[in-house]
C-alpha cells in the first residue's frame, strides 16, 4: 500500500537520524481512543494518522479485563488484532516506533467504559492479581508494546468497595515489580476529583512504583451538571466558592495538581491533562451566557464524536469558523468559552494552552498529557497553517523543534499512487443477526442497551463476545461507544446523571 511505502521511507530516514537525538525535556503523554476509526468522513481517526513526533508516549486505548480468566484482552480483536483477516491495531500502533526510535508505546487497559467491579475483584485476590500480571507480561511483550497504563475507573468507586484503596496499590506495586526487569514501563490514569483521589489512591504507595501518573485534569463540569461551567480551567472562579457551589470549589487543574503533589507525587511524574476537546450545554436562556447559568441540556452531539455534550476540537474550531460566536476569557479560571444564540462551550485554545504548558514549566511537573488525538484538528481544516495545532503549541512550548525526520530518497521503481503489494482480500462475511460488520455492534434486539458485541469473521463462522457498557452508560450505535445513556439520542431520558457520586 502507499501508505506502507511512506512509512517504510520514514522508517529508513528515522533510523538513518537516530543517533545523537537529544531527548526532549518534558514528556508529552498522548491517548489514542480507537473507536475513532469508525467515525465517518474527515473525523475517522486511524493509527497512521497518529503523528509519534508530536508525543514521546502514545497511549493506546483500551484493552479491557476478561472477568472469567482475570486476564488482559483485546476488547475489539477485529481492529487490534491481525487474526482473521483483523485489522492489526496493535502491531500498526507500535510500529509508529519504527517511524520515531525515541517514541513509547503504551496500552492502556480499563477506562471509563470498563467499570470498577471486575478490577475489585481480580486485585483483591493474591492468586487472580498474579495471574493478571503475567498475562500483562506476556501480551506487552506479544505485542511489542513498552509498557502498561492501568486505568482503573475508580478503586471504591463505581461498584468497587473500600479496600481497593489498598489492593491497588499492592497491584501496582506487583505489576512494577514483574515489569522492571523486563523494561516495561507502568503508568496510571488518575482521577480529577479531591473525592476520587481520597478513596482511591494510596499515593505514598503509587508514587515509589508508578513511573508516570497521567492526571486527567479536565471534566470539572459538563452537562451531568445543572448548569454552564468549563470543561478543564486552570484555576477557581470566585463564583466557585459562593454559597451553594460547595461541591466545585477544589474543580480546577491547579488545585488537582497541588493535591497529588502534596499527597506525595514527585512533580517529575505527573503528566498534566489538557483537553483535545469541549464539553458544552444548550443555555435555558440566551441572556445568561456565563458560568453557572442556567442550561437545558447538552449541546447537540458534532457530527463526528456524535455524543451529546461533547465535541472534539476538530468539530469546534469548524463551528468557530462559521462565525456569529461571542468568546469570553475568564480572567481567573484562564479559560475561554464560546457561545452563539442557545450554545455555550468550554475548551482549550492555543492561548489557554500556553498558559497550561507554561503552569507545567512553572511547577517542574514531568509534562504534559492529552485526551485525545484523534479530537485535535488533525487534519489542518481549521486555518491553523498545520496540522494538529494544539499538540504543536504543547510540544512546542514544552520542548521546543518538533522533531523531524530527514527525508530519505524517494522509493524508486514504483509509482506512488500503486499498491507496493496486495493484501489478500478478507473473506465474504454475511450478516448474522448479531455481527452486521466486523468489529463492534450494537444489541439488534433492544435501543438504548448497555450491551454490545465484538465481532470477528474467522472466514468459516463469526466469533462474538458479548461485552457490557459501565453502570449509567449505554453502547451507542452512531457513536460506536459507551455513552452516558442521557448523552444518546436512542434513550429517552430527561434527567442528567453526575460524573461523581
Ligand atoms: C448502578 O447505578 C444505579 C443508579 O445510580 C445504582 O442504584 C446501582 O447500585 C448501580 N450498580 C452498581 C453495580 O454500581
Ligand atoms: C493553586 O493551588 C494552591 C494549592 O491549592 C493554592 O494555594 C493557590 O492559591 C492556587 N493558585 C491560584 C492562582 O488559585
Amino acid at each position: 500500500m502507499l501508505r506502507a511505502v511512506l512509512l517504510a521511507t520514514l522508517a529508513a530516514a528515522a533510523a538513518a537520524a537516530g543517533d545523537g537525538v537529544t531527548s526532549p525535556r518534558y514528556m508529552a503523554t498522548c491517548y489514542y481512543g480507537t473507536w475513532a476509526v469508525y467515525r465517518p468522513g474527515l473525523g475517522k481517526f486511524d493509527i497512521e494518522d497518529f503523528n509519534p513526533y508530536l508525543c514521546t508516549h502514545g497511549i493506546y486505548g483500551f484493552a479491557g479485563l476478561d472477568p472469567n480468566t482475570n486476564q488482559i484482552k483485546s476488547l475489539d480483536p477485529w481492529n487490534d488484532l491481525y487474526d482473521n483477516y483483523g485489522k492489526g491495531g496493535f502491531i500498526r500502533f507500535t510500529n509508529l516506533k519504527k517511524l520515531n526510535p525515541n517514541f513509547k508505546a503504551i496500552l492502556a487497559i480499563g477506562g471509563w467504559n470498563e467499570g470498577s467491579e471486575k478490577y475489585s475483584s481480580m486485585a483483591a485476590d493474591a492468586s487472580k492479581r498474579a495471574t493478571f500480571i503475567q498475562s500483562c507480561v506476556q501480551f506487552l511483550k506479544t505485542y511489542n508494546f513498552d509498557g502498561l497504563d492501568m486505568d482503573w475507573e475508580y478503586p471504591a468507586e463505581r461498584g468497587g468497595q473500600p479496600i481497593d484503596k489498598t489492593d491497588y496499590a499492592l497491584l501496582i506495586k506487583e505489576l512494577k515489580t514483574a515489569f522492571e526487569p523486563e523494561g516495561l514501563l507502568l503508568s496510571a490514569a488518575v482521577g480529577p476529583g479531591k473525592t476520587t483521589i481520597d478513596e482511591s489512591y494510596d499515593l505514598d504507595i503509587m508514587a515509589q512504583y508508578l513511573d508516570i501518573f497521567n492526571v486527567m485534569a479536565y471534566d470539572y463540569h459538563g452537562a451531568f451538571d445543572p448548569f454552564t461551567g468549563h470543561v478543564a480551567p486552570l484555576y477557581l472562579s470566585p463564583q466557585d466558592l459562593e454559597p451553594g457551589h460547595e461541591a466545585y470549589q477544589y474543580f480546577s487543574v491547579n488545585f488537582t495538581v497541588n493535591y497529588y503533589i502534596e499527597g506525595g507525587v514527585p512533580p517529575h511524574k505527573i503528566a498534566m491533562g489538557i483537553p483535545l476537546y469541549g464539553r458544552g450545554f444548550t443555555l435555558a436562556d440566551r441572556n445568561q451566557h456565563g458560568l453557572y447559568a442556567p442550561m437545558s441540556g447538552g449541546m447537540p452531539a458534532c457530527p463526528y464524536t456524535r455524543t451529546a455534550g461533547v465535541c472534539g476540537f476538530n468539530e469546534i474550531c469548524v463551528y468557530l469558523d462559521e462565525g456569529g460566536w461571542t468568546s469570553v476569557r475568564d480572567p481567573d479560571q484562564k479559560a475561554i468559552y464560546s457561545y452563539k444564540d442557545l450554545l455555550w462551550v468550554g475548551y482549550d485554545d492555543l492561548e489557554s494552552i500556553n498558559l497550561k504548558t507554561q503552569y507545567i514549566k512553572d511547577m517542574d511537573l514531568g509534562g504534559s498529557m492529552v485526551w485525545s488525538v484523534e479530537t485535535d484538528d488533525f487534519r489542518g481544516l481549521c486555518g491553523f497553517g498545520t496540522t494538529n495545532p494544539l499538540m504543536n503549541a504543547i510540544w512546542t512550548s514544552l520542548n521546543g523543534d518538533i522533531p523531524q525526520p530527514t527525508p530519505g530518497p524517494e522509493p524508486t521503481g514504483q509509482p506512488t499512487d500503486t499498491p507496493a503489494t496486495t493484501e489478500p482480500p478478507a473473506p465474504t462475511a454475511p450478516p448474522s443477526h448479531i455481527c452486521k460488520n466486523p468489529g463492534l455492534n450494537p444489541d439488534p434486539d433492544r435501543t438504548c442497551s448497555p450491551v454490545f458485541y465484538a465481532c470477528v469473521w474467522n472466514g468459516d463462522h463469526w466469533e462474538v463476545t458479548q461485552e457490557e457498557c459501565a453502570n449509567g452508560t449505554v453502547f451507542d450505535a452512531t457513536a460506536s461507544t459507551c455513552i452516558w445513556s442521557y448523552e444518546s439520542d436512542e434513550c429517552d431520558t430527561a434527567g442528567h446523571r453526575g460524573l461523581r457520586a
